[in-house]
């Protein structure tokens, strides 16, 4: 069964397809190619377990390819650049689509090269991991990372369509699902209570890769992330909500060392960190912080930040979160279990105090 969502847009509206085995259906994809060329950008893993398939769908068009390196340490400049290289050595003109193949690293470098390609190309999704179908590929944040600060290079360019073939979860390493579910835990915490309690109940499906529970948890994470970037596209009021945990999260991520700490792993600590913050105002009691933190153990995510990154480092990471505004910083946190909100009214104290803390 595939079920289709929209990312409702006016005249940049695109379809969220979810569904077993999407990636070959080849109906889907040419409602929503621009001209006969396409560039397939996916790296060294995913190609050869779905490049071919994709390859097959995609009959008819004349068709390139780059398959990058894999890994968030790759997710830079120089290596972006070689999307350009191919796209110039194909001599792909401004009437090309970009087909992002792969998890959120390449759908974020590929979109951004749509976005930047002749001033702008069309593009389209192909989400292989969990995150990358529950977060990334929808809402047309892309970029790229700096070493002193995490997709500090980007642009918003919306896909013209995003296909998630849930089959393709299954050679997804464990890991790797588990810092899926932290984007999906996030949701029930900033936006569904009732969601939330059905994760507490659940996760075991989840992690055993139900393809109903995963369905379900692709379906309404979708859901709720086209609801909140059709109402506010370029994050100048409630979209900054789907970064809660993420002011901590990009602060480990950066500071480890790209590619050490996965993108999902930080989230979820940064859940946790979001959680103690939002206690020491007197926001959440200490029975949600615990229940937080229960909850994303459960998904087989680390909740304690890393030892050796000092408070003191932590917040020179901190300092150039993308959300700050004159520099002043601004972060997300929880009024309820289901109920975020932005503020940039923390009292110093409370957040040193949380750095301090370590953890929830
Ligand atoms: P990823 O892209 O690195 O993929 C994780 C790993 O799984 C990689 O090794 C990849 O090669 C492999 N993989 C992908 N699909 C597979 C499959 N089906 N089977 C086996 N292996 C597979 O990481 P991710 O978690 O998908 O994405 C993280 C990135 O997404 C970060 O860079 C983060 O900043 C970004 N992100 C962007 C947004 C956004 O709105 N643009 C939102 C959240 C996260
Ligand atoms: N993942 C944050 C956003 O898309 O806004």
């Amino acid at each position: 069964m595939t079920t289709t969502l929209t990312v409702a847009l006016g005249a940049r509206a695109y379809p969220i397809y979810i569904g077993a085995g999407l990636l070959v259906e080849a109906d889907l994809y040419r409602p929503h190619i621009v001209g006969s060329q396409v560039m397939i950008v996916t790296n060294e893993t995913v190609a050869p377990l779905y490049l071919d398939g994709l390859r097959t769908a995609l009959a008819g068009y004349h068709l390139s390819e780059v398959v990058l390196p894999d890994g968030e340490q790759y997710k830079t400049l120089e290596v972006w650049n070689r999307i350009f290289d191919a796209l110039l050595q194909a001599r792909c003109g401004r009437d090309c689509t970009l087909i992002a193949l792969g998890g959120g690293v390449v759908g974020d470098m590929a979109g951004f090269a749509a976005a930047c390609y002749q001033r702008g190309v069309a593009f389209i999704q192909v989400p292989t991991t969990l995150l990358a179908q529950v977060d990334s590929s929808v809402g047309g944040k892309t970029g790229i990372n700096h070493a002193a600060g995490k997709n500090m290079i980007g642009a918003f360019h919306q896909p013209r369509a995003v296909i998630a073939d849930t089959a393709t979860l299954a050679t997804l390493p464990q890991r790797e699902l588990s810092a899926g579910l932290a984007e999906v835990l996030k949701y029930g915490l900033i936006r569904d209570a009732v969601f939330l309690t059905w994760l507490e109940t659940h996760m075991a499906e989840l992690l055993t890769r139900d393809a109903d529970a995963l369905a379900y948890v692709i379906r309404r994470s979708c859901e709720i992330k086209a609801d909140i970037v059709a109402a506010d596209e370029l994050e100048s009021g409630q979209r900054a909500l789907l970064n809660l945990g993420h002011t901590f999260g990009h602060a480990i991520e950066t500071g480890m060392g790209y590619g050490s700490w996965l993108h999902g792993e930080a989230v979820g600590v940064g859940l946790c960190m979001a959680a103690d913050l939002s206690a020491r105002i007197g926001w959440l009691s200490e029975t949600d912080v615990g229940r937080i933190r229960r909850l994303v153990a459960s998904a087989g995510l680390p909740v304690e930040p890393p030892p050796d990154l000092s408070a003191e480092r932590f917040m020179e990471l901190i300092a150039v979160d993308k959300k700050a505004v004159d520099g002043r910083l601004r972060m997300v946190l929880l009024r309820h279990l289901g109920d975020a909100v932005v503020t940039g009214d923390v009292d110093p104290s409370h957040l040193h105090a949380t750095l301090r803390a370590g953890s929830c």
